[in-house]
């Protein structure tokens, strides 16, 4: 062999085609689940000018400060590969005028985003987000429907041990107060705080609940609840939600350490959490109201509240708890002899088949007839045939079920349909 080996950039992965079954799973569920309320998908580009992050997110945040893959375009300009969905729909919402149409519109996207991170269990640098944005509503309904998506979505594609976590942030009139009382609880353990950190009490407080620094989580497990500092349309915003999601039966636990890791979020937050099988990286999915972010971003004031969810650490679990069988081919077509009129009939043949909506793999390979069963049994196939002179001669071609080793005759003009009813009726 000539030349070094190029392997993947770290902390970015294949999907091999062992585990694209439940990546499909996980995907048609998703399409399903969401057109159910009225969800349709975008798809927005992988890279965005850097000021779409920015500004959206904001410069103080982990994922904008430290995290994102961000060049300069041919020397022109500054550009950065998303870090998350969020932003781009509201970008695209904006420069689009979607409220022109209508100001309530319903989205979900489905796609790669990039984070700079230490690479770990459920921890990567390229990693897929199922997400969905709601935009126009402020009333609780929004946020009730909301998380009863993201709840029905992961009971319909069979993950157990998920639970929902809830704070509220409150809203502008809440953040006052609420600031005031972190600068007061930080400001005597200043010197315990890391430069970015110090730095942050002067900026942005509520980013020190969300610092990955020891010593800092320690403090922030203590600091001030936001849910003492709700504006009373916060407070009865919160209570409209908690009810709304008891009425449907949703679980939630309130969590006033769900503050969240991007600086654009108002009111409702909300994760979902695996008690088991992640390990530190247990957070499934997460979202809430992000109401200033439209405005903040060029469009007219706009409510609206979403949620990601990671479909790595989603596969994680249903790999253990429910995974997905692989499908073989419905036949296996091998052929018996060299002749071009066996090679060419069996082409024929599967053609033939695959017209009719038949799964079949045909052999591409002169080997014996032994080796080719080996490879129908490898491939999971259901039936298995081989075309030779004597079938051509006979016309007819045996189908073997490769689970019992039972033969069927059949005519090589009733292939597909007599392969079809076997189909239909075998156990399987
Ligand atoms: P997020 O909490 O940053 O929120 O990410 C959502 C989910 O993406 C996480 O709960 C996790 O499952 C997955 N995730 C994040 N980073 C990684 C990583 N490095 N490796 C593997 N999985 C990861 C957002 O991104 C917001 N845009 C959600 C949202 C939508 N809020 C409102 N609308």
């Amino acid at each position: 062999m000539s030349g070094t080996r190029i392997n993947a950039v770290k902390g970015m992965h294949d999907l091999l085609p062992e585990s694209a079954p439940l990546w499909q799973r996980i995907e048609t569920t998703a399409r399903r689940v969401f057109g159910l309320y009225g969800f349709e998908e975008i798809r927005t580009p992988l890279v965005e000018p850097t000021a779409l992050f920015v500004r959206g997110i904001g410069e103080d945040t982990d994922v904008v400060g430290k995290e994102m893959y961000s060049f300069v375009d041919k020397g022109e300009e500054p550009l950065s590969l998303r870090p998350e969905g969020t932003a781009s729909a509201v970008r695209a919402y904006v420069e689009h005028d979607r409220h022109t149409i209508d100001p309530i519109q319903k989205w979900f996207y489905y796609g790669p985003m990039f984070r700079r991170e230490r690479p770990g269990k459920g921890r990567y640098r390229q990693f897929h987000q199922i997400g969905a944005e709601l935009f126009g509503v402020a009333d609780p309904r929004a946020d009730i429907e909301m998380i009863a998506v993201v709840h029905r979505f992961l009971t319909e594609v069979g993950v157990s041990g998920v639970v929902l976590r809830m704070n509220s942030l409150g809203d502008a009139d809440s953040r006052p107060a609420y600031r005031e009382a972190l600068v007061q609880y930080f400001t005597p353990h200043e010197e315990r705080l890391g430069e970015t950190d110090r730095q942050r009490l002067k900026t942005n407080p509520l980013r020190l609940l969300d610092s990955k620094d020891p010593a800092v989580v320690e403090l922030a497990g203590r600091a001030p609840s936001t849910l003492d500092h709700l504006s009373p349309a916060s407070a009865a915003h919160f209570q409209a939600v908690k009810d709304g999601l008891s009425a449907l039966g949703v679980p939630f636990e309130v969590d006033p350490s769900i503050v969240r890791g991007l600086d654009y979020y108002t009111r409702t937050t909300f994760e979902f959490v695996a008690t088991s099988g992640l390990g530190s990286q247990s957070t499934v999915a997460g979202g809430g109201r992000y109401d200033g972010m439209v405005a903040e971003l060029g469009g007219p004031p706009t409510p609206a509240i979403g949620f990601a969810l990671g479909v790595e650490r989603l596969a994680m679990l249903l790999e253990v708890q429910a995974p997905a069988a692989k499908r073989g081919p419905d036949l296996f077509l091998g052929t018996h002899g060299e002749g071009d009129a066996v090679t060419l009939r069996a082409l024929q043949l599967a053609e033939t088949c695959r017209t009719a909506g038949l799964r079949v793999e045909v052999t591409l390979k002169p080997v014996g007839v032994g080796k080719q069963l080996q490879r129908a049994n490898r491939v999971n196939a259901r039936f298995a045939a081989v075309v030779g002179d004597g079938e051509l001669q006979s016309g007819t071609i045996k189908l073997k079920e490769l689970a019992t080793g039972r033969e069927t005759p059949v005519l090589l003009v009733d292939l597909p349909s007599a392969l079809r009813g076997l189909l239909e009726n075998v156990t399987p």
